[in-house]
């Protein structure tokens, strides 16, 4: 049931955490991966472990950029992951380029790779449009003002979608995890290693590859079976402000 070969796929982010282990899961099934962001070395290092994978140096806040990189990719899935926050701030001590940073990413540049992808889908009939969603998208937590904003913003997005495009044979699918541990805390922290690092103390969070499985696991079900939305827990995280950790 996981064979994905003859499939393309786009995935956003790709260069690192959940876009790279999602990357790696799609192309070991078979599918023909391009694997999108900005850092061309990390793309690269992705790429050498997917068979087949191609690349592209992609800003996603760049909407014209997205537009031709997409233009000429008849693709059957996309991964919009692209993402990150800055800060745990609460929103009085807010940098405003900051906020800017992660809107344009989170929101517009999905906005940007879905509008690019869609009308392609739409016209061939059929497609898999997976977004990765947060729980921060369901429940806000305080020093998350913008980055829930943002990410119940894509929830709008993909129930938006199920709705415009019922009929068109599209799979719209929300892929919304909790903590897992990427890279994101180190860019939230603007670089702090000991600040990231006590985000997972003493609990056992996601593995970028839990959240690709996720992803693999809806990609792969029979053509009349959508998804919809995966929610993704550690099992030591109740909420998104209640963790249990070990001393
Ligand atoms: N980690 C978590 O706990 C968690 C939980 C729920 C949801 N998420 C969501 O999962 C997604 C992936 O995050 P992650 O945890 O895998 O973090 P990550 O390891 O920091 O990866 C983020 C990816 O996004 C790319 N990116 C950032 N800005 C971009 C831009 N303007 N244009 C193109 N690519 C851009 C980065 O590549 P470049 O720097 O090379 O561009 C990188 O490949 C995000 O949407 C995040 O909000 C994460």
């Amino acid at each position: 049931m996981n064979d994905l070969r003859d499939r393309l796929a786009l995935g956003t982010g790709a260069s690192a955490g959940i876009g790279a282990a999602t990357a790696r899961a799609l192309a070991a099934a078979g599918a023909e991966v391009v694997l999108a962001a900005r850092r061309a070395t990390e793309l690269e290092r992705v790429a050498a472990e997917c068979p087949g994978a191609r690349t592209l140096v992609l800003d996603v806040r760049d909407a014209a950029a997205v537009e031709r990189a997409a233009a000429d990719l008849p693709l059957d899935i996309v991964l919009a992951n692209a993402g990150l926050a800055y800060g745990v701030e609460p929103l009085q001590a807010g940098d405003a380029q900051e906020w800017s940073a992660v809107i344009d990413t989170n929101v517009k540049g999905v906005l940007h790779t879905l509008r690019a992808v869609l009308p392609g889908m739409i016209e061939r009939g059929h497609g898999d449009v997976v977004t990765l969603g947060s729980v921060a998208g369901r429940q806000v937590y305080a020093g998350g003002a913008v980055y829930c904003a943002t990410k119940f913003a894509v929830k709008a997005l993909y129930e938006t979608m199920r709705l415009e495009l019922c009929g068109k044979n599209l799979r719209l699918i929300t892929v919304d995890p909790a903590m897992v541990e990427t890279d994101f805390s180190r860019v939230r922290f603007r670089g702090d290693e000991a600040c990231a690092d006590a985000v997972y103390k003493g609990m056992t969070p996601l593995t970028p590859e839990d959240v690709a499985d996720a992803v693999l696991y809806a990609v792969t079900r029979p053509p009349h079976v959508n998804v919809g939305e995966l929610v993704l827990w550690p099992t030591a995280q109740a909420s998104t402000s209640l963790v249990h950790r070990s001393e």
